[in-house]
Order: C-alpha cells, then structure tokens, then sequence
C-alpha cells in the first residue's frame, strides 16, 4: 500500500496545510509514509510520531532518528495538553477501537484553534486502492468479508466522528491518487505478503484458490503497464 500511501501523504500534508515552523503529530505512523511527508516539510526535530507496532516504532526510530517516535494509540496519546500545531492521522481511523475518542485526544494534544486532520481510503465506495482486489475476491467467494464496513471508509463518517469529538468548523473532502503499475505482478506481489485484511484473505487461501485468484484480478485490471486511481475521503477540522 505504500505505493498509494506515498502519493497520499503529499496531498494530505497539503490538505492540512503543515508549514516549516509548525510542531506536528503523525497518529499510527505505520512504516512512515506521511512521517517522511512531514520530516520533509518540517525537519525531524518538529515531528512526533506514534503507532502500537513495535516493529514499526522500531523502523521508524531507524529511519528518522531525529523524530520524537513512541509507541501507543490514538485513544491514549502520551503527550501534553496543546502540545502541538497539528495531529494528523493517515489511513489510521478505521483501524482505531474508538474512533471518537482517538479523534478528541487528537485535539487534546493539539493546540487551541490547531488543527486535526485524517483521511481514509474510499474501501466502500468502490474508489479505494483495494477495489479490483475485492471485487475478484467476491466474484470468487461471494460470502468474504471486505473493509467496505470499516470506520470512516464511507462519505461523511470522518466528519461526523470530529463533530461528535468536539471539533470545530468541520470540512470533510476526499483526496485522489494516481499510482503506475510496470507489471501485474508488482501490483499483485503486496497481497501475498499478508500485511492488512487483503493480506491475511489471500494468506488463508490454498495454493488453488490462490492462482484463481490471482487469474481474476489480472482478467479485471488493464493490461501492463496500467495507471489505478485510488480515492481517500479526508477531513480537517479545528480545536
Ligand atoms: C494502514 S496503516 C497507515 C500507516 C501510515 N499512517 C501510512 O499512511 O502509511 C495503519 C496504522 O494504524 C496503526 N494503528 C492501528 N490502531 C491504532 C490506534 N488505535 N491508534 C493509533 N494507530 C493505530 C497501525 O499499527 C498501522 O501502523
């Protein structure tokens, strides 16, 4: 996913207008697509960064040594009131066990009229990076379960959760993505990793239904190279 996470971290840097001189958090910074984002727009010493992976702390830790890095979730972030310009979370809310109350400590952390923003990918509204996969999924295996129900993956759920967690002038919007794929296989590849839902479907797969699988998302994508637009809905709202 990093291939669309990357491209998504600008944009969403931009969406939260993050500026040299600002002190940022980056809430489940993951492998540090948006971490490398704000690093690059404020220098390491401005950036604090906390995921509940400890292997993902560890190789943000390696990556960025400058970076504040600390391991811990949203709905219990180790920093002081108004500690910083802005929190953002990319790709992190529908993952999050309490998305309001990761949301309000979000604004917690950050400074009065500071900002909060998140985006998550489109996963039910058929725009998302993981739309070809799941639709072969479900042409194959009807019954499977897909992240089209995970939290904030439709219109208007992040901006309902800010609203609900005492944020102010709420703007939701979505963020789109282009990423270029040189063959089938790079794109296919990341699925066999077991990383994420997709990962952990395709892991569970025998090697049967696995090659069928595979048959039916290169029979629904273009032929390589291939271009794959990927949606994400965003929101940005003030403390
Ligand atoms: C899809 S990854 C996104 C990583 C990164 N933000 C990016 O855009 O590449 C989701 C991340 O959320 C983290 N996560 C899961 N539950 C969380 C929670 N309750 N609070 C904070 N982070 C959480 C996971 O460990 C994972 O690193």
């Amino acid at each position: 996913m990093g291939r669309f996470s990357e491209p998504l971290a600008v944009q969403f840097a931009e969406l939260a207008d993050v500026r040299a001189g600002q002190r940022v958090l980056d809430v489940g910074c993951g492998p540090g697509a948006l971490t490398a984002q704000l690093v690059e727009r404020l220098g390491s010493g401005a950036v604090s960064a906390i995921d509940p992976s400890a292997s993902f702390v560890a190789a943000i830790m390696a990556r960025f040594p400058d970076v504040d890095v600390q391991r811990g979730v949203a709905e219990r972030l180790p920093f002081a009131d108004g500690t910083f310009d802005a929190a953002l979370a990319q790709l992190v809310v529908h993952f999050m066990t309490d998305p309001v109350t990761g949301l309000a400590e979000m604004a917690r952390v950050t400074r009065p009229g500071g900002l909060v923003a998140a985006c998550v990918w489109d996963h039910a509204g058929g725009t998302g990076p993981l739309t070809a996969f799941w639709q072969a999924v479900h042409d194959l295996d009807p019954g499977a379960r897909d992240e089209a129900g995970l939290a904030g993956a439709r219109q208007g759920h992040l901006a309902d959760w800010c609203a609900t967690a005492g944020l102010q002038h709420v703007e939701a919007g979505s963020l789109t993505v282009e990423v270029r794929f040189a063959t089938f296989t790079d794109w296919w590849e990341p699925f066999t990793l077991g990383v994420g839902p997709a990962g952990a479907y395709v892991s569970r797969l025998d090697q049967a239904h696995r090659d069928a699988l595979r048959i039916r998302c290169a029979q629904l994508l273009p032929l390589a190279p291939f271009h794959l637009f990927a949606s994400a809905w965003s929101v940005r709202a003030y403390v």
